[in-house]
């Protein structure tokens, strides 16, 4: 499929919770084509330093329009912030691979930490126009940093414990799965270095399959410049690049380092 590099309008452009914004643009033809777990490579401004594109996880699509989760961090993502409705963004995409949603499974379980819930409003759409049963673990911060919309049947988990379980996400889901029955469970997980690792030694001690949305520096996005290396436990080469086999691997596949942080 072609990937589409042009400058878009900018539709919308909304604070959803402390930090954290939605921002919508207009492209009939990204619209038929993203899958949930692809990204964009997005120029934020021209001025943004560095002159970088910044890639963002594609969180839902709604008829002709698209729509990215961002919070607020640095240079490019106040430049987002400070967008209208009527000005352009330099979007370069789909890229990467997508969640294996169409694997064999019974249940999704979806696991996100903070900004790392940005691509599941599109997965849980797609799961439940197939008619395949969820749930979701969101861990955030605290009350003010939970992001619901586009979720179903959720569990919040927030850090100073203002909202849901008190603890950390992972937490959360082993306690439930002690008193629930799940039936033939996978794992989708996205969220800040730490919350994946915790995540990938979840789904092994309890036998369960775990896809990891993966975050890494990138410049390019397509492949090109080697600037997004993972270390890989398996397979015939050591690394992969994020941006064009990832950003979802298997949790099996990932070696975490220990200097490796969100
Ligand atoms: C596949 C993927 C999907 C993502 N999806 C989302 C999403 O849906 N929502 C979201 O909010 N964020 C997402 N991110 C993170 C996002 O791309 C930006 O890194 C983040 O928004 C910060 O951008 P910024 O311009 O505000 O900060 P910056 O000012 O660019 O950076 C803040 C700090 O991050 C580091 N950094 C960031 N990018 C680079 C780079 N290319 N090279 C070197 N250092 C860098 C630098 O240390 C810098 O000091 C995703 C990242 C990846 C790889
Ligand atoms: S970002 Fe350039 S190869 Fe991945």
């Amino acid at each position: 499929m072609p990937v589409i590099n042009a400058d878009l309008r900018v539709t919308a452009n909304d604070l959803i919770a402390e930090e954290t914004w939605t921002l919508r643009f207009h492209s009939p033809e990204l619209a038929a084509q993203l899958r949930p777990g692809q990204f964009l490579n997005i120029l934020t401004s021209a001025n943004v330093d560095p002159l970088l594109r910044r890639p963002y996880s594609i969180s839902n699509v709604v008829g002709d329009e698209c729509e990215i989760m961002y919070s607020l961090v640095g240079k490019g993502t106040h430049a987002l912030s400070q967008k209208i409705p009527g000005d352009t963004i330099g979007v370069l995409g789909p890229l990467g691979n997508t969640f294996g949603y169409e694997k064999s499974f019974g249940t999704a379980i979806i696991i996100a930490g903070g900004i790392g819930v940005a691509p599941f409003p599109f997965l849980t759409r797609e799961l439940q126009q197939r008619e395949i049963p969820l749930i979701t673990f969101l861990g955030a911060r605290n009350s003010a940093r939970v992001v619901s919309r586009g979720l179903a049947n959720l569990h919040v988990a927030t850090d100073d414990g203002s909202e849901g379980f008190h603890g950390n996400v992972i937490a959360a889901l082993s306690a439930y799965l002690d008193d629930h029955r799940v039936e033939n469970p996978m794992i989708f997980a996205c969220g800040p270095n730490p919350m994946l690792k915790a995540a990938q030694a979840f789904a092994l001690d309890r036998g369960i399959a775990c896809e990891l949305s993966l975050e890494s520096e990138m410049a390019c996005g397509i492949g090109i410049c080697q600037g997004c290396p993972v270390e890989r436990h398996q397979g015939e080469r050591k690394f992969a690049l994020v941006c064009t086999e990832g950003p979802c691997f298997d949790s099996n596949d990932i070696l975490f380092q220990e200097q490796q942080h969100a």
